[in-house]
């Protein structure tokens, strides 16, 4: 590979690099041979913006809508035509069958026809699976070889796509399949900081995994960037929604927000919460308590009119929703 890792137009800081155990998909996993010869330095934001505009665009997120669209506008009353549609494309009828036999595990027997998959789940879940499964595939080429938990990455991604809806549903906003899809890509900056800079993302986690600074500093000394402002780059450059740039770039700070602060601070909860039930892997292992997420001040850019009643009823059903979301996750990725 010849991906660049430092320069001369570089701060100068080096850090050893750990080489990650072929076979390991776990962080923290390495051969334990640290190569002290092999160092990485952090990199200016030009050096960073032109390997950005090198690392392949997601096909998945131009083509989404229009797959959607066609879902949507099927006839609902005939789950055939649903499922015509669905069977098209076999990686999203292999999904399918799976997350219905595991979602409804009690069955008798398991479910092998899309007809009924389709008519055991739901439009609305359906329509989640169709936005999932092309976006997963895509982040999956992108991030190549990369060492990571990626599995229980995507059932992060998946769990904050899913729960910003809830914190939107619960905020009275009609859905919008676009928060779904921003829930998605929240996190694209780790992705295509693994694809564009591998060994730079290798030492961030491994030191992520030692050290109790917060994983957005330690991004920003070793590479010189987070992934919050290294994803909503990416987005740019591929000329996605500013929405979705957005939320990348501020779903970790959603006071920053401009245009789009209710998007944000839902996807923002959403994150705190799949991290603080555990749910999945987002690299970001600092424990959140119950204290952060239910006083967070997203809650208020949500609901800065309201009664504090109206934000007790949308904590206690975002609660819920995450109450039953390992279940679909486990079906999903
Ligand atoms: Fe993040
Ligand atoms: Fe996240």
């Amino acid at each position: 590979m010849t991906f660049f890792e430092g320069s001369p137009e570089g701060s100068g800081k080096k850090y050893p690099v750990n080489h990650w155990h072929p076979g390991s998909i776990r962080l923290g996993m390495t051969t334990g041979t640290a190569m002290a010869s092999d160092s990485v330095v952090p990199l200016t934001r030009s050096q960073i913006e032109r390997r950005l505009q090198d690392c392949p665009r997601l096909p998945s997120l131009s083509t989404i809508n229009s797959a959607l669209r066609e879902l949507l506008n099927a006839d609902q009353r005939y789950t055939s035509q649903v499922a015509e549609i669905i069977r098209r494309d076999p990686s999203l009828t292999a999904r399918l069958l799976r997350l219905v036999n595991s979602v409804y595990y009690g069955l008798t027997s398991p479910v092998n026809s899309i007809e009924e998959a389709v008519f055991y789940l739901g439009v609305r879940q359906i329509r989640q699976l169709v936005m999932v499964t092309p976006v997963i595939e895509d982040f999956t080429r992108l991030a190549g070889h990369t060492a990571f938990p990626w599995r229980e990455f995507w059932q992060h991604c998946i769990g904050t796509a899913i729960l910003a809806r809830e914190v939107l549903t619960a905020q009275q906003t009609p859905a919008d399949e676009v928060d779904y899809v921003s829930g998605l890509v929240h996190d694209v900056g780790k992705i295509a900081m693994a694809a564009a800079f591998p060994r730079h993302f290798e030492i961030i986690h491994h030191q992520r995994d030692q050290r109790t600074q917060d994983l957005l500093s330690i991004e920003t000394e070793v590479l010189g960037i987070d992934h919050a402002e290294l994803g909503a780059l990416y987005l740019q450059s591929h000329h996605l929604p500013d929405v979705l740039v957005e939320v990348a770039r501020f779903h970790h700070q959603p006071e920053r927000a401009g245009h789009h602060a209710p998007m944000v601070a839902a996807v923002h909860l959403a994150d705190l919460l799949v991290r603080h039930a555990r749910i999945g892997n987002s690299g970001n292992q600092t424990p959140v308590s119950d204290e952060d997420w239910l006083n967070d001040n997203a809650w208020d850019i949500l609901f800065p009119q309201k009664f504090e009643a109206e934000k007790m009823i949308a904590r206690a059903t975002v609660q819920r929703s995450l109450e039953r979301l390992p279940t679909i996750l486990e079906g999903l990725v």
